[in-house]
């Protein structure tokens, strides 16, 4: 059943997927399925790093993997689940801890960044946060983990823990994990400057009505330098324009091209007609998605059984990696 061998990919259970997540991630998880033996996992503790109020955790949850599902994540295939579900990444979190210099977390830029970000919430688990993705990675034998360019100096930390745990216990229990980065375009959010997200309220949801997906597309930002309708435009500059290569059908994309540069095609018609392409291409992902949200057992079950097929590779893990280092184990 081996593969190519183990990927593994985590995210933050930020509730409805918008396109930036879909094109950045979840489409190329659903495609290293051919390849891969993969667990991807809804990393809620994580989410506690910066996330005080947890009344809609679990609803979030529930609503990431909804659309995971419904994107075509097989969980025949694959493994997916919750990350606190196997509380044995918490333990190696810890023994993982022990092998960090502090100074290299706090240096991270991406602890800067939230740092900056929460300044009243520096928590002692978000200067951790890299350890417990350093254990979510290694915790499942992981080969390779596709990730985003920002995620680059995590996994470079990984590596690096790896290494000194390996050294320092004298053993090759760990393994070494290789990025694979994302090849995807940058998605940018309605405002056409910045990368799309739901904290910056500039994002388009995958699974909204089509009415809701028109009305967000049609505030998108085009070409700034275009005032009048009878101006000509410049798709290059255009986020409409990059959508519509993504989504639209080539003879429309090919269409706009000529006709947006001399003012042929307004952006009003321009974006109508992607919200046309982009309903289209979400039809089939919506009706199964509206399955699944009709039967959260079935989807709570799955979830669960992931969390037992990945606890029976972590304690494999945890096993071997309290044999390195000596710890007595219960029974023994
Ligand atoms: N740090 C990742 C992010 O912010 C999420 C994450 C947690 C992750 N554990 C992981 C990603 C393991 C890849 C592998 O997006």
């Amino acid at each position: 059943m081996t593969k190519k061998g183990r990927v593994f990919s985590g995210a933050r259970p930020t509730g409805r997927q918008h396109l930036g997540n879909y094109l950045g991630a979840i489409k190329n998880y659903v495609a290293l399925q051919a390849d891969y033996d993969c667990v991807y996992c809804i990393v809620d503790l994580h989410a506690l790093t910066t996330v005080e109020d947890t009344v809609n955790l679990k609803q979030n949850i529930f609503e990431m993997a909804l659309d995971w599902l419904a994107a075509g994540i097989d969980p025949q295939k694959s493994i997916m689940f919750v990350q606190s579900m196997v509380p044995e990444v918490t333990e190696l979190h810890t023994i993982l801890s022990m092998v960090t210099p502090l100074g290299k977390l706090t240096d991270l830029p991406t602890f800067k960044e939230k740092a900056r970000e929460n300044p009243n919430n520096i928590n002692y688990g978000l200067v951790g946060y890299p350890v417990l993705m350093a254990a979510d990675i290694v915790l499942y034998k992981s080969n390779a983990v596709p990730v985003g360019v920002d995620q680059a100096p995590h996994l470079e930390f990984t590596r690096e823990v790896v290494r000194s745990f390996n050294y320092r216990y004298n053993c090759n229990v760990l393994i070494e994990p290789q990025m694979k980065v994302t090849e995807v375009p940058k998605v940018l959010g309605i405002d056409g400057v910045q990368k799309m997200g739901k904290s910056l309220d500039n994002h388009i949801e995958i699974a909204g009505t089509p009415e809701e997906t028109q009305k967000r597309v049609m505030m998108m930002v085009t070409d700034p330098a275009r005032i009048k309708r009878t101006d000509p435009g410049n798709p290059d500059v255009c986020n409409v324009f990059s959508m519509h290569k993504i989504f639209s059908p080539k003879a429309d994309v090919e269409m706009i091209n000529i006709e947006c540069r001399r003012a042929g095609i307004g952006c009003v018609d321009c974006k109508k007609l992607y919200a046309k392409s982009l309903n289209e291409s979400l039809a089939s992902f919506r009706a199964k998605r509206a399955e699944f949200a009709d039967k959260p057992a079935e989807v709570w079950a799955i979830l669960h059984d992931g969390a037992q097929r990945a606890k029976v590779i972590a304690a494999q893990t945890m096993r071997e990696v309290r044999d390195a280092i000596g710890l007595p184990n219960l029974g023994e």
